[in-house]
C-alpha cells in the first residue's frame, strides 16, 4: 500500500475545477515530481495535502489513514508534514539556529535536544559557519538552505515543496537540485515537489507527474516521461522535440505534408489525425543528396547557429513544416542551401492529437 494516496482529489474555485479527480500513489520514501505549466493546479495540491484548503471532492490517506474526505479533515498541524513555501518566510529578527530551531521550540522540546538537533541539521545542510548571522545576511542559495533545514529538523513524515528553487540564479538552482536529491537518499521524507521545470524534475524525483489543466496527463519515471511521452502536451511540456502533423496512412506510417514517417513506437490504434514526436537530437542531418523515401526528407536551411558542442540548425521542408535538429560543431551549412534529414523510426512516436 502507498504511504499517500489522493484519490478523485478535486478543487474548485466557482465555476473553474482547479484540480480535476486527481488519483496518485506516493510510496513511502519516494520523491514526486509535479510538474506543469502555471496555473495547472500544483499549488492547490499540495495546499490540500497539507490541510491549509479542504477539497470539494475526493480523499487524502497518509499510512492508510484518511487525513481529509468529504466533510473530515484533520489539522494541518495534526498531519506530521513541513511545507517549504515559494518565498522562504524565514524570520528576519531570528538567526539562522533560532530560524532553524524555532519549530523544536514551538513543540516544547528541552534546549539541550534541540541545539543537538539544530547541530545535526546545520552539519547537512552545511550551514555551521553561518549559524549566527541573520537572513538579511545571506545570499538567496543559503536562505534556501535555511529553510530547507528549518522543514527538515522537525522530522516531517512528508516533506512538501513547493517551487522551492524558483528564487535562484540558473549556476544555483542546479547546483540546489543536487543538494536536494543528496538530502533526500539521506533522510528518505515522502516528498513532493512542486515545479514547472523540466530539468529540475528530472534531477530530483524518483517520480514525474505531468499536470495540465488540473488533470494528470501522464505519471512515470524521469525516463518513461521523457521517452515515451504519452500526449502531444506532454511531448510538447517536455521540450527539446519536433511535433509534426499529419494523417495516418496506417497503424505505424503518418503522413506530415512532405514527409512519410514510419514510426517505431507510440500509439498505433488513434484515430487518423495524428502527430509524430521527434527529439531534436534524434533527426540526422546531411548535406549529401538522397532519395526521398520513407523516413527521409529534403530541406532548406533557415538559420543555423553555433554552440560550442554542437550546431543548432532549423530546417524548412518543402510543405513549409520547420524542424528543429542538432548537427557536428564544425558541420557548417549556409542559409538557402539544401540538407537532407533522416528521421530514424525508433526515435519517430506516434500521438493522438
Ligand atoms: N484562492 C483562489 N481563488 C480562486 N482561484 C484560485 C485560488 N487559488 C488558485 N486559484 C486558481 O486555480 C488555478 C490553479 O492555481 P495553482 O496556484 O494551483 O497553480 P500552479 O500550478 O501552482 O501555478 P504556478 O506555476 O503559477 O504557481 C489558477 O487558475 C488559479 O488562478
Ligand atoms: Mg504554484
Amino acid at each position: 500500500m502507498a504511504f499517500l494516496e489522493l484519490k478523485g482529489l478535486t478543487k474548485r474555485y466557482g465555476a473553474l475545477t482547479v484540480v480535476d479527480h486527481v488519483d496518485l500513489a506516493v510510496e513511502k520514501g519516494n520523491l514526486v515530481c509535479l510538474l506543469g505549466p502555471s496555473g495547472c493546479g500544483k499549488t492547490t495540491t499540495l495546499r490540500l495535502i497539507a490541510g491549509f484548503i479542504d477539497p470539494d471532492a475526493g480523499e487524502i490517506r497518509v499510512g492508510g489513514r484518511v487525513i481529509s474526505s468529504g466533510g473530515f479533515s484533520e489539522p494541518p498541524e495534526r498531519r506530521k508534514m513541513s511545507m517549504i513555501f515559494q518565498s522562504y518566510a524565514l524570520w528576519p529578527h531570528m538567526t539562522v539556529r533560532e530560524n532553524i530551531g524555532y519549530g523544536l521550540a514551538l513543540r516544547k522540546l528541552p534546549r539541550t535536544d534541540i541545539a543537538r538537533l539544530v547541530d545535526k541539521i546545520l552539519a547537512v545542510t552545511r550551514l555551521q559557519a553561518l549559524s549566527d548571522r541573520y537572513p538579511g545576511e545571506l545570499s538567496g542559495g543559503q536562505q534556501q538552505r535555511v529553510s530547507l533545514a528549518r522543514a527538515l529538523v522537525v522530522e516531517p513524515e512528508t516533506l512538501l515543496l513547493d517551487e522551492p528553487l524558483s528564487n535562484l540564479d540558473a549556476n544555483l538552482r542546479e547546483e540546489m537540485r543536487f543538494e536536494i536529491r543528496r538530502l533526500h537518499d539521506e533522510y528518505r521524507y515522502t516528498t513532493v515537489y512542486v515545479t514547472h521545470d523540466q530539468a529540475e524534475a528530472m534531477t530530483t524525483a524518483d517520480l514525474i507527474v505531468v499536470m495540465n489543466l488540473g488533470r494528470i496527463e501522464q505519471v512515470g519515471s524521469p525516463e518513461e516521461i521523457y521517452e515515451r511521452p504519452q500526449s502531444e502536451f506532454v511531448a510538447r511540456f517536455l521540450g527539446g522535440t519536433n511535433i509534426l502533423k499529419g494523417r495516418r496512412l496506417d497503424a505505424d506510417t503518418v503522413e506530415c505534408g512532405s514527409v512519410r514517417l514510419r514510426c517505431g513506437d507510440g500509439d498505433f490504434a488513434g484515430r487518423e489525425d495524428a502527430v509524430v514526436s521527434v527529439r531534436h537530437h534524434d533527426i540526422v542531418l546531411t548535406p549529401e543528396s538522397r532519395e526521398e523515401g520513407l523516413n527521409w526528407a529534403k530541406g532548406t536551411v533557415v538559420r543555423q547557429v553555433y554552440l560550442g558542442s554542437h550546431r543548432d540548425y532549423l530546417i524548412e521542408l518543402p510543405g513549409g513544416e520547420q524542424v528543429r535538429t542538432i548537427a557536428q560543431a564544425d558541420l557548417a551549412i549556409e542559409r538557402g542551401k539544401p540538407v537532407w534529414l533522416h528521421f530514424p523510426m525508433q526515435h519517430c512516436r506516434a500521438l493522438a492529437r
